[in-house]
């Protein structure tokens, strides 16, 4: 349950700025404006359409693009709330407001990730969702944004707003809570779950082996589980990963992929 006085406590009331170091994330860490991952090529891997998807929420740009990529369900989760404010202001946009709006308040968000005290957030405010528009007022004077990031890449092109204003009518279900506690949230089964960027930051074989057996039970048969790392990061994750073979080859089969910038473990249920 959101707690303005918890989450206010976690920022530097002297510049707003979050107290913890940008690496570890937790429950308020400022979001990321826009991925820095490369989303479209990670689709062009995954092919979704059609699936049920469960993602980590980011930036919200992990949804959108399985949405634009066809996914049917898509719901996410995210240890911070952060990233489901960032989330609902996209989809809020997306589905009410032409992409010259989008672009502005991402750069808007870049240039002062104080979010609240911006002209744009000002402005689109009245169509976010209400626990979202009243997390970002309650944090008047902190970043709930990192900014200068702002990959073009992961900005939908015009043609793929137009697909997106369609798809996109309303907020993506959320869970807030780490990694650790997803599988006791769950209630449904996905075709697909999508744990991208979080396994580098605890890449030890016994948590991953955790991880994906209390997942199992919430996917459908032929479901994946798809742990994707960075490639710039890569340490233990492909030797983990390699392990996760054996010890998971009774009931599933995994595909270690090396990318150019992202390395990606495929686990299938047989
Ligand atoms: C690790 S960050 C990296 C940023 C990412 N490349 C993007 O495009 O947004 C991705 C997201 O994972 C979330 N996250 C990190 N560790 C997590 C955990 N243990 N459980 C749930 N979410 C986590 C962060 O809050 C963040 O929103």
């Amino acid at each position: 349950m959101f707690d303005k006085n918890i989450a206010r406590s976690q920022y530097n009331p002297e510049n707003g700025e979050y107290k913890l170091d940008a690496m570890p994330f937790a429950a308020y860490s400022p979001a990321y404006i826009v991925s820095n991952e490369d989303l479209r090529a990670a689709m062009t891997v995954l092919q979704p359409r059609g699936a049920d998807v469960l993602t980590v929420a980011g930036s919200g740009d992990q949804p959108l693009f399985y949405k634009l990529y066809g996914a049917n369900v898509v719901d996410t989760f995210d240890v911070s709330l952060c990233a489901k404010a960032m989330m609902d202001i996209k989809t809020a946009i997306i589905a009410n407001k032409p992409r010259e709006v989008y672009l502005n308040v991402l750069r808007e968000f870049d240039k002062n990730s104080v979010v609240a005290n911006t002209p744009a957030f000002r402005d689109i405010q009245a169509i976010c969702p209400p626990d979202s528009r009243v997390f970002v007022q309650n944090m008047a004077g902190c970043k709930i944004c990192r900014s200068g990031g702002l990959y073009t890449d992961s900005v939908p092109f015009a043609s793929e707003y137009d697909i997106l204003a369609k798809n996109v009518r309303r907020p993506f279900n959320f869970h807030w809570v780490g990694l650790d506690s997803l599988g006791g949230r769950l209630n449904q089964s996905y075709d697909q779950i999508y744990l991208s960027n979080i396994l580098q930051y605890k890449c030890d074989f016994e948590y991953v082996f955790g991880v994906v057996n209390s997942l199992r039970p919430f996917l459908k048969s032929n479901g994946k589980i798809v742990l994707q790392v960075s490639a710039y990061f890569i340490g233990d994750e492909l030797k983990v990963f390699n392990k996760l073979k054996d010890a998971v080859a009774g009931w599933a089969r995994v595909n270690v992929m090396r990318g150019k910038a992202q390395d990606m473990c495929i686990l299938q249920v047989r």
